[in-house]
């Protein structure tokens, strides 16, 4: 089984570089993005709208997470405020339209639309914000690209389960149903849910992240359970009530990790990384046969029966869920930021999905750190993870959706630049020697902003923030000057 998934894999790579051998050799490098390339820049609504209790706004998991104020985000900074997009969105909008980025990726807040968290009550300036902010998009030729849920539900849903309850599904699909009839005649690309597994685990899981759950072995499973079947009712939903008229596209979102084996011809390992990360949740939408992985659902089987649980802590998709969530993407939306090594061992406590998969993940300590400490600059693991999703799925259309780099808030910003050469060079390769179907790139961010439990101590923007200004002052970095050429030039030119 697992030689034939490298078998499947060397094949693919050798059809995909035979597909493309005359370009390749025309082409030593390959600084040129593709024709119709889309290249955008990317923010969610809590990490930058600010206006956390205007109008009828309700309250999100994350406005109650940082009002606990106790050391659990870094300085106790909060995004009541954070860059103040709310009210400076027109600023921003100039801001890509100036760089030369032909797209953004923004979140709507579901509090700010559903105060109450139900379609019951629909907020009219919480709708008029967004349609603003669009219209505005419009205007300058920038194509929108709208994330449905960026982690930040209403804290009343949460009180009622948060994705540990299915009722979650019927609940995000009833929301997702109001931002297509809002804004699908003038959206054209819909990502329903950013990150599931990010959610999963660092909110209910180790508890890091809002709302702060620690069910370690439990949690994230129920919790990707949920946001699987949400993301596929928030597509069929758009499918049969909306894309005759509206003629859009919904796509699954993966944030992903490059998982390198340390030994590369330890297969196993890799595909038990691969499986339990990517295929946990990639699995269900875009396989033949749909369902988790026959690897995961069998390890865990096992694990949970070791530990004397009466059946498996991995919840069992219905028949006709299956069906109703396989197939259910139209394009697939990738974060990808940094790479783990695998070994086979023990990590992780006992019982939780980290602890489940028998591999310890660790990094090289010769790779370049980010100021984000999960972050470590390894631009060789982007191509491999894109080649591995490629060849994993039948080469699917995919557009990354974040990529970046976080310092302390330079201006100067060299190893940003330098971060984004490399990377893109890599994805550049992906495309033309390995023939994997990208289409666009959207780095993050275009603007410093909220960064989660980090607060304001790291960095992501290509554009800094005075977040102690009360004008919130925007100023370019020496990495949005370099993209400005990028753009201009639709070339990668050299980071010097
Ligand atoms: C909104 O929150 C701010 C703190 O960020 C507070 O000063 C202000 O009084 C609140 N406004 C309302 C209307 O509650
Ligand atoms: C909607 O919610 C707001 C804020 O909670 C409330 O003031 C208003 O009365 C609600 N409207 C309806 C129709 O429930
Ligand atoms: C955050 O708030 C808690 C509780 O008030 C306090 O103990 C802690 O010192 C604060 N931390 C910072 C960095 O201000
Ligand atoms: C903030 O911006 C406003 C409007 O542009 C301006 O009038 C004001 O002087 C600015 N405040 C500061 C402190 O720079």
């Amino acid at each position: 089984m697992f030689d034939t998934v490298s078998l499947r894999f060397c094949v693919f790579l050798f059809l995909a570089t035979a597909a493309n051998g005359e370009f390749a050799k025309s082409h030593e490098e390959y600084p040129r993005f593709p024709p119709n390339f889309v290249l955008g820049v990317a923010t969610a609504a809590y990490q930058i709208e600010g206006a956390w209790n205007v109008s009828d706004k309700g309250e999100s998991i994350w406005d109650r997470f940082s009002h606990y104020n106790d050391g659990r985000i870094f300085n106790n900074d909060t995004g009541d405020v954070a860059s103040n997009s709310y009210y400076q969105y027109k600023e921003d909008v100039a801001l890509i339209k100036k760089l030369g980025f032909t797209s953004y990726r923004f979140s709507v807040s579901w509090p700010r639309i559903l105060p109450t968290g139900f379609a019951n009550n629909v907020s009219q300036d919480g709708v008029n914000y967004y349609h603003n902010l669009i219209d505005e998009l419009l205007a300058n030729d920038i194509e929108p690209l709208l994330t449905i849920y960026h982690w930040d539900h209403p804290q009343v849903l949460e009180d009622a389960g948060g994705w540990l309850s299915s009722e979650m599904v019927d609940w995000f699909g009833d929301f997702a149903r109001v931002v297509y009839r809002e804004y699908g005649a003038k959206v054209k690309r819909f990502i329903p849910i950013n990150e599931p597994t990010s959610i999963c685990i660092n909110g209910y899981t180790t508890g890091i992240d809002a709302p702060g759950k620690k069910l370690h072995g439990i949690g994230e499973y129920l919790c990707i359970h949920n946001t699987i079947k949400a993301h596929a009712r928030a597509y069929r939903i758009y499918e049969n009530e909306f894309k005759s008229k509206q003629r859009g596209q919904v796509g699954y979102m993966y944030s992903a990790f490059a998982f390198m084996p340390e030994d590369p011809n330890d297969v196993l390992t890799a595909e038990i990384a691969f499986e339990f990360n990517a295929g946990w949740t990639l699995n269900p939408i875009y396989s033949h046969n749909g369902d988790y992985p026959e690897l995961v659902k069998s390890i865990v089987a096992e694990k949970s029966k070791q530990q004397g649980y009466t059946k498996s802590r991995l919840p069992e998709f219905e028949p006709e869920w299956i069906e109703y969530i396989r197939g259910a993407s139209d394009f697939l939306a990738v974060n990808h930021y940094t790479t783990r090594l695998v070994k086979p061992g023990q990590s992780g406590i006992v019982p939780s999905h980290e602890n489940d998969q028998s591999v310890v993940q660790f990094i090289d300590s010769s790779w370049k750190k980010a100021a984000s400490d999960w972050l470590e600059v390894v631009p060789k693991g982007f191509r491999y993870i894109l080649g591995e999703l490629a060849s994993k799925y039948g080469n699917p259309p995919m557009y990354v959706t974040e990529n970046g780099f976080s310092d302390t808030g330079l201006l100067h910003d060299f190893d940003r630049i330098k971060y984004f050469y490399d990377y893109l060079k890599e994805m550049l390769l992906a495309i033309y020697v390995d023939g994997v179907n990208v289409q666009g790139y959207y780095l993050w961010s275009i603007i410093d902003n909220f960064e989660w439990r980090r607060g304001y101590s790291e960095k992501f923007g290509i554009v800094s923030v005075d977040f102690n200004h009360v004008n919130k002052t925007r100023t370019l970095k020496d990495s949005a000057v370099w993209w400005q050429t990028v753009l201009a030039e639709r070339n990668l030119v050299p980071a010097e």
